[in-house]
């Protein structure tokens, strides 16, 4: 029987994959179109040092697996000097690396090793916050100049009885008031997220200026780029009005007590975003380079999305996570699609995010019946996909106690609520191998536990199946590099009540067709009927639990979906 790896190859030949253009690869202003960006949490990806504690080197010795895997860019989480009260996100220093991930001459090995096995490197921008222990906040806190304006720093209000009270109402998007005093300023200051994680004052243009510097530094390291923090965070009304309760029955210093009308998606966001990318896209130019992505992470609106494509950047696109989950149904992945396309400006680049570091993985949010479903989903629709470190070889997040918790998100809610917000089970260590704490570390205690499942759930195992998660994601990052995927016609379809298909053609290429049985129960499908699509068709990949065979051959007129399966088709005609 052939091997689903063979076929993938074998298929691929027909489907026509070209080889690289060399004229165009002389300055690739925009690699990114049809790219897989896969995401590093380097405090769980790999430890070189035995500390239990991801590192930089540990990364560097496992880029072959970026590559392997089928990955043209990767984007790290935060690896900036830092307390580590937010893991990272919380930056000291925003030129330096963090002492227990490694030194600058680290990242520099690191980023020559990605070029030269031609993978991109992207670095996660913070711009929102600083932490607390950066010198600029020492500074502010003393008001010294010009550092003394670099943050969002408010009076409080005298209360009834005379007590002295926050500026206002807001929320810390982790619990509690947004607002923290500090008794030597004799001031609150404000702080979307933790209280270590000062909010930066975007109205200051020194501070825009260090920030535009901070970029360059990178820049001129050699990164192809950023995904941007918080974006939508960067700004608050500044007459400081109370935000509205939202009406929902949640505790009163939980976050979503409010909506968050005045300290979010304000519209001076869109100004600062548009220099940072003239910023980078005049470093292109005067340096000839490739081109440099920035991608933001605001969960918004889709309009709000739009309208950071419209000043030159890439918002990520959350739907996959923010709007549906497996009790979604064929028509609501349609139509939630269908929205994005439609809105998406002509000649920009979709994007189709899978999972993150801020969320349950994608296998325990679709669940094992579905985990493959967005691996081929976000394959066959135009545009970029982003994965996390350990969705390709189908992790699942870990329980946690609240005794083990350690996210600040979960030990904020406390213990009756921690499980609602805390982070820790998706961030778990990467399962390399059924060695020694899934061969991440040589020591047996890690940051955060290893997965128990890991002697059989691992990446080495998955090499040596013939049929795995892993196996089904590289054949979907070399479908992602066939000019139907790349440059064909995109149709979001029904195939019936339970049936979402997605259809990509292109004239003398051939077709892709993606179905996804919606129900648990095997269903038949006249695709021919339905989708307009060619008689002749084989499998070129399926979920690993439908038991469908790549290379099979397909009576499109009447394909039999076992319960839950999805399946990718390809004709040659
Ligand atoms: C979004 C990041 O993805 C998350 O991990 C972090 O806690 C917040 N921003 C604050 O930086």
């Amino acid at each position: 029987m052939w091997s689903l790896f063979f076929v993938s190859f074998g298929l691929l030949v027909g489907i026509g994959a070209q080889p690289t253009d060399k004229a165009a690869k002389q300055q690739n202003l925009d690699w990114w179109k049809t790219s897989v960006i896969y995401q590093i949490y380097p405090r769980s990806f790999k430890d070189s040092n035995g500390d239990g504690i991801g590192d930089l080197n540990g990364i560097t010795e496992k880029l072959e697996h970026i590559k392997d895997a089928g990955a043209d860019a990767l984007w790290l989480s935060p690896i900036y000097s830092s307390p580590q009260k937010d893991f990272g996100y919380d930056i000291s220093n925003f030129t330096d690396i963090a002492e227990e991930y490694g030194t600058l001459d680290h990242f520099d090995q690191l980023v020559a090793k990605a070029k030269k096995l031609g993978v991109k490197v992207l670095l996660d921008f913070v711009p929102n916050h600083s932490s607390d222990e950066h010198e600029w906040f020492k500074k502010s806190v003393k008001r010294i100049k010009p550092y003394d304006e670099y943050f969002v720093w408010r009076d409080g209000k005298i209360g009834p009885k005379g007590e002295r009270l926050p500026p206002n109402n807001w929320l810390s998007v982790f619990g509690k008031s947004a607002w923290e005093w500090n008794e030597e300023r004799k001031q609150y200051f404000y702080h979307a997220f933790v209280v270590g994680q000062p909010d930066l004052n975007y109205r200051n243009p020194k501070l825009r200026q260090e920030m535009e510097d901070v970029l360059t530094f990178w820049m001129k390291r050699g990164v192809d780029g950023f995904r941007v923090d918080a974006v939508n965070h960067m700004f608050e009304v500044a007459n400081l009005r109370d935000e509205p309760r939202s009406g929902k029955a949640v505790p009163v210093d939980d976050y979503d007590f409010l909506d968050h009308t005045y300290t979010r998606d304000l519209n001076e966001t869109y100004g600062v975003v548009a220099s940072w990318q003239k910023l980078l896209d005049n470093f292109v130019a005067q340096h000839k380079t490739d081109g440099k992505l920035m991608i933001l992470e605001a969960y918004t609106s889709i309009p709000k999305s739009m309208q950071f494509y419209s000043v030159g950047a890439n918002p990520f696109n959350f739907m996959f996570i923010a709007d549906l989950n497996q009790n979604s149904k064929a028509i609501d992945f349609k139509r939630k699609i269908d929205d994005w396309l439609n809105a998406i400006p002509e000649g920009k680049v979709s994007n189709w995010v899978v999972g993150n570091h801020d969320n349950h993985r994608v296998a325990t949010r679709y669940g094992e019946k579905r985990e493959d479903q967005l691996t081929l989903l976000s394959a066959i629709l135009p545009g970029i996909t982003v994965v996390y470190n350990g969705d390709e070889i189908g992790m699942v997040d870990r329980p946690f106690t609240y005794a083990e918790t350690v996210d600040p998100a979960g030990c904020n809610a406390g213990p009756d609520r921690y499980h609602l917000k805390s982070r820790d089970p998706e961030r778990t260590p990467y399962q390399w191998d059924a060695t020694t704490s899934a061969g991440f570390s040589t020591s047996t205690k890690t940051w955060l536990p290893v997965h128990d499942n890991y002697k059989t759930l691992n990446l080495a195992a998955q090499k040596k199946d013939a049929v795995s998660h892993y196996k089904l994601f590289q054949a979907t990052t070399k479908l992602k590099k066939t000019p139907v995927i790349q440059k064909g016609r995109t149709e979001v379809l029904l195939a019936g009540e339970n049936v979402l298909a997605v259809v990509r053609r292109l004239s003398g290429q051939g077709t892709v067709t993606l179905l996804i049985n919606f129900s648990d129960k095997p269903v038949k499908v006249d695709a021919k009927g339905w989708l307009n699509i060619p008689m002749k068709a084989q499998i070129y990949a399926a979920s690993v639990k439908s038991g469908l065979k790549a290379g099979a051959q397909v009576k499109v007129d009447d394909v039999t979906l076992p319960g839950a399966a999805s399946v990718i088709l390809y004709s040659r005609a």
